[in-house]
Parts: C-alpha cells; sequence; structure tokens
C-alpha cells in the first residue's frame, strides 16, 4: 500500500514494513519540530475531525487533539456522558447524526471490538481507530514501535517481551502485527489465564517466568491489568500478581540496561513500582511525546490520501 492509498487506519494487521516506515519518516519530521517548540505548518487548516471516545482516555484524547490543532483542524470532541446516549439514542442512530455533519475525520475509541469497522461502512469520513476493545489501537503500536526504532536502531532481532494482560489487550495485538514487519523477536510473558491460547499462531514465545523474561530482553512493553474488561476476577489477588509479574528495580538488577515502555495508564505497584516508572530506562513520557508526533504524521498522509 502506498501512503496516497491510504484511507482509514483501522489496525496494523494488514500495514506493511514500507508503509510504516513512510509514516515513521513523517514522524520524525513532526517530532523534532514538537521538542524544538516549533510551530507546525497548519496544512489541514478548514478541515473537521471529531473525537468520538466512548471510552475514557487521557494520553490518547489529548494527543488526537492537540495534532488535530496544530494542523489547524476544526476540531469536535464528543463525549458519550453529555451526549444524547444518555436519552437513549443508539449508537446507530449517533454515528448517523455524526455523518450527517461530513466530518473530514473521524477518530474513534469504544469498548466494543470491531465498531471502526462497523462505522468504515458507511461512512465517507477518514477513519482512525483509538482503541476498539479488546482488538487493536493502531496509533498506539505504531508510536510503541517508533520508540524502539528511536532507542535501537534496528528493529530485526530484537527482543521484546510484551508483559502481562495479553488477552484483554488491543495494545499486544498491535504490537506484535507491528513488530513482526520488522523482524523482531516476540515473546509476551504473565499469568496462564492472561495468554492467548493460540498466540503462537502469530509467530511470538510464550514465557511464564518474569526473571527470565527480563533477562532475555532489551524491552519490556508492560500492560496493564485491564479490570474493566474483568480481569480481575482471572487473579487471586493484585499483590500476588505484583509479586509474580511486577517490574521492580530489584527485578531488573539482572538486565540493567533493559527498556521499560507503558503505554498507560499504569497501575503503580501492580505491574510496575514508582522508582522503575520514573528511572532512565523508562521510555514512559518519550512513549507520549512519540505519540503526538505519529498522529502529526498520521493526519499529513492521510489527508493527501487520494481514495474516496
Ligand atoms: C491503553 C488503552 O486505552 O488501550 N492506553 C492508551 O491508549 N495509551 C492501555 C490501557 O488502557 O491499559
Amino acid at each position: 500500500m502506498k501512503n496516497e492509498n491510504m484511507k482509514n487506519l483501522l489496525g496494523l494487521r494488514n500495514l506493511k514494513k514500507d508503509y510504516i516506515e513512510e509514516i515513521f519518516k513523517i514522524t520524525s519530521y513532526y517530532k523534532k519540530k514538537i521538542e524544538n517548540k516549533i510551530c507546525v505548518e497548519k496544512i489541514l487548516d478548514g478541515k473537521s475531525v471529531i473525537n468520538l471516545f466512548f471510552e475514557s482516555s487521557t494520553r490518547t484524547q489529548t494527543s488526537f487533539e492537540l495534532s488535530e490543532k496544530m494542523l489547524g483542524m476544526n476540531v469536535v470532541n464528543f463525549s458519550k456522558g453529555s451526549s444524547s446516549m444518555n436519552k437513549g439514542e443508539s449508537l446507530l442512530d449517533t454515528l448517523k447524526t455524526i455523518e450527517s455533519m461530513k466530518f473530514d475525520f473521524l477518530v474513534v475509541r469504544h469498548q466494543v471490538p470491531g465498531v471502526p469497522y462497523l462505522i468504515e461502512k458507511y461512512s465517507s469520513s477518514k477513519i482512525i481507530n483509538a482503541g476498539d476493545g479488546t482488538n487493536e489501537h493502531p496509533t498506539q503500536g505504531l508510536l510503541d514501535i517508533y520508540t524502539l526504532k528511536e532507542e535501537f536502531g534496528e528493529l530485526k532481532n530484537l527482543n521484546v517481551c510484551i508483559m502481562g494482560n495479553i488477552s484483554h489487550s488491543r495494545v499486544a495485538k498491535s504490537n506484535i502485527f507491528g513488530l513482526k514487519q520488522f523482524d523482531a523477536n516476540i515473546s509476551v510473558c504473565g499469568p496462564i489465564p492472561f495468554i492467548p491460547r493460540d498466540i503462537e499462531g502469530l509467530g511470538v514465545n510464550v514465557m511464564l517466568d518474569t526473571n527470565e523474561a527480563v533477562k532475555k530482553s532489551d524491552a519490556l512493553i508492560l500492560l496493564r491489568v485491564q479490570m474493566e474488561r474483568e480481569a480481575g476476577t482471572m487473579l487471586s489477588s493484585l499483590s500476588e500478581y505484583n509479586r509474580h509479574y511486577g517490574i521492580t528495580m530489584d527485578r531488573i538488577k539482572s538486565n540493567p540496561e533493559i527498556k521499560i515502555l507503558h503505554p498507560g495508564p499504569m497501575n503503580i505497584n501492580v505491574e510496575i513500582d514508582y522508582e522503575t516508572s520514573v528511572m532512565q530506562n523508562s521510555m514512559v513520557l518519550r512513549q507520549v511525546t512519540n505519540g503526538l508526533a505519529v498522529k502529526c504524521a498520521l493526519f499529513k498522509i492521510m489527508n493527501e490520501s487520494k481514495v474516496k
């Protein structure tokens, strides 16, 4: 797929390496501007975008909104709580109403997997999936992979372990699909109920021992226990989880160079302790800056798309 053919970004499952690299080239351009606080050209002046967040968000929603405003768009933020959905309006009628306003871009986060694909069927707007249930979170995948590439240069044979609640994680899937394109060695680690039975079919190794995962990895991508998706019921307790899978200063002594990523929000003293989350090896805040740059790049590319 060439950039000019990219109308929507619904997942990384079918995105090829060349294409991702193209996105990253433009991301680097925006990253420099953001770091040096240089205004970016308002190349999307007059375009319109709606951020449809049916599920809560801090980093993703804020960085979408900021990138949209930096590029000059007219931005509308939809929040379910103050919408007519409170009066009983259905999701479908809500979406049809929004469609009638002819937004150029639609950014959607929904707790049900597949909602962005449903919208794609009848919407003429360009759509970005900002996380659909347990399915995919392509912008998070892109920003994580960009961060790893920035840090390590080469991703081929890089040992990346995704740790924690894999079975409920859209971030894990997008990272696996994207990192596979770059031939990274991907593993997953977590308690058995958190490891999907068919995960090896995606070309990843399963590790059940946290200490082994720390020792053998160049980078860890930590995931939150997704309490809102009933993940807590699969564990005896969060403190038990922390004892076996929590990443602590003590645990990383066996591999002091290891880099730590986390998409946020972090649950301190569950999957990570505070000290580790703020140490030099932690990429967490750099991920947020990179997320803003990735979004600027995506809007630029999608705006240039010739696909109707
Ligand atoms: C994640 C999400 O919402 O999918 N966070 C994010 O978007 N930065 C991860 C999570 O909620 O655990």
